[in-house]
């Protein structure tokens, strides 16, 4: 079984992308043969600035090693070194209709909000079925927004088969519901866009006045609490232990214990869960030639696997 996943460059990465994404992913290397890129291509769309670009490529790489991403047992690039990636994607443009990209909702958000959309953000669900397609992915653990474009990919992948003989195998969506929508510190969703961010591996200051910042109602240290309508505990449950939340969720029904505290508490459990990946993220960030070393290697293997599926769609639409 094969299990592809692509996480889009596009700045600092935050506790909701590690609990939505990464660390599914991560767990995902014991079940099944892993295929994990950093997906810079996609980042194109909306971010246009290079030394950025360049920037949050590289970081993307040290921190997906750094969170667990395991080169011996996963295949891992980055994106734009497997330039098959974008022949595939024009092969697959000409068997996807219009009407199919039209209904997708990266493009009509832009649209809906009069952000003019450019071809590559139209267009974009086509280059992630090419990601998906190339490696021949049975399943694709997404977010629920990313879900639609995975459909899609089936879709596109469908019409290319009918067109021209079997050339792919169709993938499925598996999204996870155990993992519901991270809050930020202001309770809507957590989000770079919404500036609510706690950030994976921002400095200790950093990280400590987001937490303090977390917004609370104006109940009195007295006051008994709710834990279940806390931004602190719900949060704090997801990285404490089971006995460590009920502590907390008893603590805020007796009264007596302040907001303060329980963010105090909340920042040292976060900090520690963080803590081997951090050192890690150190090790990797003061040995970059490592890591160039394995972007090359995983790179290869990528190319590999790539090249089945390109010899065989070659040859069904006559490239020869
Ligand atoms: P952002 O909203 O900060 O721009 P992205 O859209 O880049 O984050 O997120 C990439 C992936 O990270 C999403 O597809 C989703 O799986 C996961 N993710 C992001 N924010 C959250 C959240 N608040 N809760 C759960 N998962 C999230
Ligand atoms: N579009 C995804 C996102 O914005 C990232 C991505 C690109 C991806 N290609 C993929 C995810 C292929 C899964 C499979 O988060």
């Amino acid at each position: 079984m094969r299990i592809l996943s692509g996480i889009k460059p596009s700045g600092t990465l935050h506790i909701g992308n590690y609990l939505g994404m990464i660390r599914p992913m991560v767990q995902s290397q014991a079940r099944g043969e892993l295929f994990c890129f950093i997906a810079n291509l996609h980042s194109l769309t909306t971010l246009f600035d290079g030394p950025k670009m360049a920037a949050y490529s590289r970081e993307a790489l040290i921190d997906m090693m750094a969170l667990g991403i395991d080169p011996e047992k996963s295949v891992f690039w980055l994106q734009s070194d497997v330039p098959e990636v974008i022949e595939l994607t024009w092969y697959l443009s000409n068997v996807t209709p219009m009407g199919l990209l039209e209904r997708c909702h990266a493009y009509k958000d832009a649209e809906a909000k009069g952000i003019p959309a450019n071809h590559g953000l139209f267009s974009y669900p086509v280059l992630m079925a090419a990601d998906i397609l190339l490696f021949q992915s049975n399943i694709v653990p997404v977010g629920q927004d990313q879900k639609q474009h995975v459909e899609v990919t089936r879709d596109i992948a469908g019409k290319f088969n009918n067109t021209y003989g079997e050339a792919f195998t169709l993938p499925e969506p598996e999204i996870s519901e155990a993992i519901a929508t991270i809050l930020g510190i202001d309770g809507q969703k957590m989000s770079k866009s919404y500036n609510n961010t706690v950030e994976i591996f921002g400095d200790e200051k950093a990280v400590r006045k987001k937490i303090m910042s977390i917004v609370t109602d104006a109940a009195p240290v007295d006051a008994p609490k709710n834990p279940d309508k806390s931004i602190i505990c719900s949060i704090y449950k997801l990285f404490a232990s089971n006995e460590q939340t009920d502590e907390m969720a008893s603590r805020f029904r007796a009264g007596g214990y302040g907001y303060g505290d329980a963010k105090k508490e909340l920042f040292e459990v976060l900090w520690n869960y963080f803590l081997p990946f951090r050192q890690k993220r150190g090790e990797l960030a003061a040995n970059l030639d490592y890591v160039e070393e394995i972007r090359k290697k995983g790179a290869m293997k990528a190319r590999e696997a790539a090249a089945v599926t390109m010899k065989r769609v070659r040859e069904l639409v006559g490239v020869v």
